[in-house]
């Protein structure tokens, strides 16, 4: 992508009037913000799950993956000064000058790197830079290597965080397993734990001038099996489909916001009892792609720049995503083909870009 296309420069130009590029037909503008109050995006406390709360706590989730396909967790074992680093070194990072920030340039195709992804010629720009990087995973890191050197901190911190985060997620697969009434290592085995990998997306928004026209990110869903989200202390931004109608997905401090992937979708299971209204996120792997994994937006705003730090859980390229044996049947026969995580990564980055994109538009 070419530097020029970045967002934070005009910005610091002092434009007044959003380029052309920017603006979403009318339909697609992000329109008044509506709040979903704190209780119908419920907030998870973690520790919860290993001591007499864990049903309790195992059944909130489950009603927060049927209601938003969302859920927030704290005391998830991540510490607040980490979360605080990973701010204060992406700050830094943007804080540098047009230049400095360049040496990490996006190479055509690459994933990572400092650009903006996912747009194509003919796609309305977000209103969104991005330092993104492989953060976990060896391989991932070895093939697609993209740690600045500045801010110096910031692979020292990455390393950090990352590690956390990524106890965060296997604690998050065990639950899932146990929530589907499998076995705890159950997941982690198939999805070939110890191979996943992390790519993070230090995300900022800067301010905008003309904020209803624009979008930070269009409607998507994620490619992740979930995405493990910190969102900035306490700028509003992230939007959730929710019946046909975007709520606010209010932030919290340090919290992590869970939203499922469109990996999960991939995976087939029979629906356990009590689960049979599920619409969202878990829903996804229980349904067979009767449920779909969850979109979401960005919104920006005039007055303030918004970081957010999306850490997407990614199986290997070789692991291989289809249905799940065991819940396959005749009266289930699997929706989806068996295909590596390097086919589906093919699939999805071909696809245009219209609006958003979907699993279901390739499959
Ligand atoms: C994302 O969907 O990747 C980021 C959303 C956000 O900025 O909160
Ligand atoms: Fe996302």
């Amino acid at each position: 992508m070419p530097m020029d296309q970045m967002v934070q420069p005009l910005v610091k130009a002092g434009i007044t009037v959003v380029p052309p590029r920017f603006i979403q037909p009318a339909e697609s503008r992000p329109g008044p913000p509506v709040e979903a109050n704190g209780s119908q995006i419920p907030v998870i406390d973690m520790s919860g799950l290993y001591d007499e709360r864990r049903n309790q706590v195992l059944a909130e989730i489950a009603h927060a993956c049927q209601e938003w396909g969302f859920f927030q967790v704290i005391n998830h074992g991540v510490s607040p000064a980490l979360m605080a680093d990973i701010l204060m070194v992406t700050k830094e990072f943007f804080a540098l000058s047009q230049k400095e920030k360049e040496v990490n340039a996006m190479k055509p195709g690459a994933t990572v790197g400092y650009g903006r992804l996912f747009e194509t010629k003919n796609s309305v720009a977000n209103w969104i830079d991005r330092l993104v990087m492989w953060t976990y995973g060896e391989k991932q890191k070895l093939a697609e290597p993209c740690m600045p050197l500045k801010p110096q901190r910031l692979g020292e911190v990455v390393d950090a965080y990352s590690n956390a985060v990524y106890q965060l997620c296997k604690r998050l697969i065990e639950t899932l397993a146990v929530m589907l009434g499998l076995e705890p290592d159950v997941l982690g085995e198939r999805l070939n734990v110890e191979g996943l990998g992390i790519r993070t997306s230090c995300n900022y928004y800067p301010p905008c001038p003309q904020p209803e026209l624009v979008l930070g990110l269009t409607p998507h869903s994620d490619s992740s099996i979930f995405t493990v989200l910190q969102q900035d202390g306490d700028v509003f931004g992230l939007e959730t489909l929710h019946n046909g109608q975007w709520f606010q997905v209010p932030p919290l401090k340090n919290a992590f916001v869970i939203n499922g992937g469109n990996q999960l979708q991939h995976l087939r299971y029979a629906l356990p009892a009590g689960f049979n209204d599920m619409t969202s996120m878990f829903a996804q792997i229980i349904s067979n792609a009767k449920y779909k994994s969850v979109m979401h937006r960005a919104r920006t705003n005039t007055h303030v720049g918004r970081y957010s730090f999306p850490n997407f859980l990614l199986p290997s390229d070789q692991t291989v995503i289809e249905p799940f044996p065991e819940f396959l049947s005749e009266a289930n026969p699997p929706l989806y083909r068996s295909l590596t995580f390097a086919e589906y990564v093919n699939g999805f980055h071909s696809m245009p870009f219209a609006g958003g994109r979907h699993i279901d538009n390739f499959l």
